[in-house]
């Protein structure tokens, strides 16, 4: 099966209705968890996966920002979420999920995530550990000191369609279990986070800890406006170049100010 985690897939359909549609989220325990402490411990002494008290694996970001971490996404975030993905001066610059954004695409997402982190998890129970089809680490959460937490934003990294194509050659020296396909990277965080290193310290430890060990990923892309200085510079500093052919034109909606945007995409690949 192939799980896709561009979150901003089937998010085209708006509810018209003036009844609040049932959940098809709402049968799903808010988090993710792993009873088994066996598994907990195998899995952790083989990835930078951790468990917090509950039994939700999460990745901490390094120092210093260990008061970070990614998760899976949980019920509880969908609120969160949605406000993020309906803050213009956050999503501005972000190309794809249609605005106003309504809850049941979060709620969507949240489905197709669970059934992808609880499919990796049974797969890891029977001892097949890579390659990952995606992250399933999607939420960045913040730890405060006083025990409470905030909702951060995303980072997400999962494979793209059949129809991407490479830009860089496939090296025959890589090893048979890397992939050969083309995966996105995306990252949007809420304004109080921006311009601290929260997304350059998520996107380094997705990078190296997870999409080249874990899901033996060889090619990246990521999409921006070229007018979006913040998350070109960040993937610029991750080795992202942008690829001249991928040049394009976006079409903003009215609901977002209107107008045209050029649209550019820099790609990261293995270099072994
Ligand atoms: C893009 C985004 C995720 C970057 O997150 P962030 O945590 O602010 O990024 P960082 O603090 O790690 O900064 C990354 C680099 O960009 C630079 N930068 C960040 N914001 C900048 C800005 N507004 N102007 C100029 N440079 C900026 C930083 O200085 C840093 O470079 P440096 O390490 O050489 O100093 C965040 O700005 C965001 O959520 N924007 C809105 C959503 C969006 O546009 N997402 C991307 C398109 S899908």
């Amino acid at each position: 099966m192939i799980y896709h985690v561009d979150r901003f897939s089937n998010r085209n359909t708006m509810s018209t209705s003036t009844e609040e549609p049932i959940s098809p989220a709402a049968h799903l325990p808010d988090r993710f968890t792993v009873e088994s402490a066996d598994l907990r411990a195998e899995v952790s002494a083989r990835m930078p996966i951790r468990f917090n008290a509950d039994g939700e694996p999460y990745i901490p970001l390094p120092a210093p920002f260990e008061r970070f971490y990614l998760a899976a996404m949980r019920q509880s975030d969908l609120p969160h979420d949605v406000a993020m993905m309906n803050d213009l001066r956050v999503v501005r610059s972000v190309h794809g999920p249609p605005f106003p954004n309504p809850l049941i695409n979060a709620q969507r997402w949240l489905v197709r995530e669970r059934a992808f982190v609880v499919a990796l998890f049974d797969a890891y129970a029977k001892g097949e550990y890579r390659p990952a089809a995606s992250s399933p680490f999607n939420v960045l959460h913040e730890r405060k000191e006083d025990g409470s937490e905030e909702y951060v934003g995303q980072v997400t990294l999962g494979p793209m369609g059949p129809s991407a194509k490479r830009v860089t050659p496939v090296n025959e020296t890589w090893e048979q279990w890397r992939s050969r396909g083309v995966f996105t990277i995306g990252a949007v965080l809420n304004l109080k986070y921006h311009r601290q290193g929260v997304a350059s310290a998520a996107v380094r430890l997705l990078l190296d800890e997870w999409a080249v060990p874990q899901m033996g990923c060889t090619e990246i892309h990521a999409s921006a406006f070229v007018s979006n200085v913040a998350s070109v510079k960040l993937w610029e500093k991750f080795g992202f170049v942008e690829e001249p052919s991928l040049r394009g034109v976006v079409q903003i909606p009215e609901a977002k100010g209107g107008g045209v945007e050029p649209d550019c995409t820099l790609v990261w690949s293995l270099k072994l």
